[in-house]
């Protein structure tokens, strides 16, 4: 029985993503855009070639969200997400070094996370091991920071800015605008929360001056912080129309806050369990909007099945199954195909060793097309116990 209030887990450790649609679709949707910004960016044919490459997670939480389906009983979270993409970044690309940045303010569930971070730090191969770096901080003292290290790299940055509401202040979130070459944010915005805030900051109208706004102050304030400035939202909700049709002109409002970023797009997530939500994406480049687009499109279908793209549970499942068979040896791609002992095409097979490598069943070696099964899986980082002073932070 999973306790719904236990002080000791974070919330997405308690809960089952299985019955948050929303959530889901945001770490699909984190996976793939990851993935594909690592990609374009490594390959990229710049008269300064890219050699270090930033992914920074603000409001990091734990690392892990409860699953019902998936074997574990658990699927990773947004930093991760991260370490794993960095790695498999690296061993691809041999010139590219990918540094993990991950905040939050929460001390608990910064020290969660350092234990699972852990095999990245310490791995035996060279390309394996990933710079982590983990702060127990407000990401408001931590982002010029952590953009000040970046920039120092001339290196590329993908920023993940998810908070539980709506306090993200413009005045620290618009730095970001700076450099060219440099960042490329995703903001997980949190609608309903910004028009309750946008219902209490108006909800005192003074009848005799009707231009007079006395609504409550502290969510004018909050609001203001928002959008940095009182003008950038106060004519934007229509309250004669619901909040389904103001959820976009707001969105879009906050998205135009960006103006140093060519493409600012906006994109609603699943509704679930009375949240809405919408992902802010802002980037310099006209591929990078596109190829976050077709990430977000695939990201509506995830399921058991979408398509060809098996979902993280899935490809557990038949990762797991692989390794049953084929444990202690070393397979190629094609082999397991040719094999047939699951009916999956190449690339879901693919993917499936991805994910063999990320749940500790095997190495895979994806210039090679080879994955070496374990014999045994690799043990769980959460349930070994590390000295303190091998923690970097
Ligand atoms: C929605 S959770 C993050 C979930 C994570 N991104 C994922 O999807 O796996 C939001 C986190 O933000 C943290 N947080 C709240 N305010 C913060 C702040 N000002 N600075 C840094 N972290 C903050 C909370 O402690 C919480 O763990």
């Amino acid at each position: 029985m999973r306790h719904s209030n236990d002080p000791a887990r974070h919330l997405d450790e308690q809960r089952v993503i299985e019955d948050h649609a929303q959530t889901a679709q945001k770490l699909t949707l984190y996976r793939g855009s990851v993935g594909v910004w690592g990609n374009i960016l490594a390959q990229a044919r710049l008269p300064m070639p890219v050699t270090d490459l930033f992914y920074i997670d603000t409001h990091c939480g734990a690392g892990r969200h409860g699953s019902r389906e998936h074997p574990d009983e658990w699927v990773i979270g947004t930093p991760l997400i991260a370490c794993h993409e960095a790695r498999r970044l690296q061993r691809r690309y041999p010139r590219i070094k990918v540094h993990v940045r991950a905040v939050d303010r929460d001390r608990r569930w910064i020290a969660h996370l350092r234990q699972h971070v852990q095999p990245f730090l310490e791995s035996n191969h060279e390309r394996d091991r990933v710079d982590v770096q983990l702060f127990a901080e407000p990401f408001e003292k931590m982002l010029p920071e952590l953009l000040a290290e970046a920039t120092s790299h001339n290196a590329p940055s993908l920023w993940f800015i998810d908070p539980h509401g709506p306090k993200i202040p413009y005045s620290t979130v618009s730095l970001l605008q700076g450099p060219e070459r440099g960042p490329e944010v995703i903001i997980n915005l949190d609608m309903l929360g910004i028009w309750r805030v946008d219902a209490a900051a108006r909800n005192r109208v003074d009848e005799r001056f009707d231009w007079i706004l006395l609504g409550d102050p502290a969510a004018q304030r909050c609001l203001n912080e928002l959008f940095g400035g009182r003008q950038f939202w106060e004519n934007i909700a229509d309250r004669s129309l619901s909040f389904r049709d103001n959820m976009p002109k707001l969105a879009a409002a906050y998205a135009e806050r960006f103006q140093r970023f060519q493409f600012r797009s906006h994109y609603p997530l699943r509704a679930s369990h009375s949240q809405l939500r919408q992902i802010i994406h802002l980037c310099h480049s006209r591929i990078g909007r596109e190829k976050f687009h077709d990430e977000y499109v695939r990201s509506q279908d995830f399921g058991v099945l979408a398509g060809r793209h098996l979902d993280q549970v899935t490809r557990a499942h038949a990762a797991r199954r692989y390794w049953q068979s084929y444990r202690g040896e070393a397979t190629s791609l094609d082999r397991l195909f040719g094999e047939g002992t699951q009916s999956f095409d190449r690339g879901q097979i693919r993917a499936i060793s991805a994910t063999a490598d990320e749940e500790r069943y095997a190495r895979y070696d994806e210039r090679q097309g080879m994955i070496h099964w374990f014999d045994e899986r690799g043990v769980d980082p959460a349930d070994e116990v590390y000295q303190p002073t091998l923690f970097n932070n």
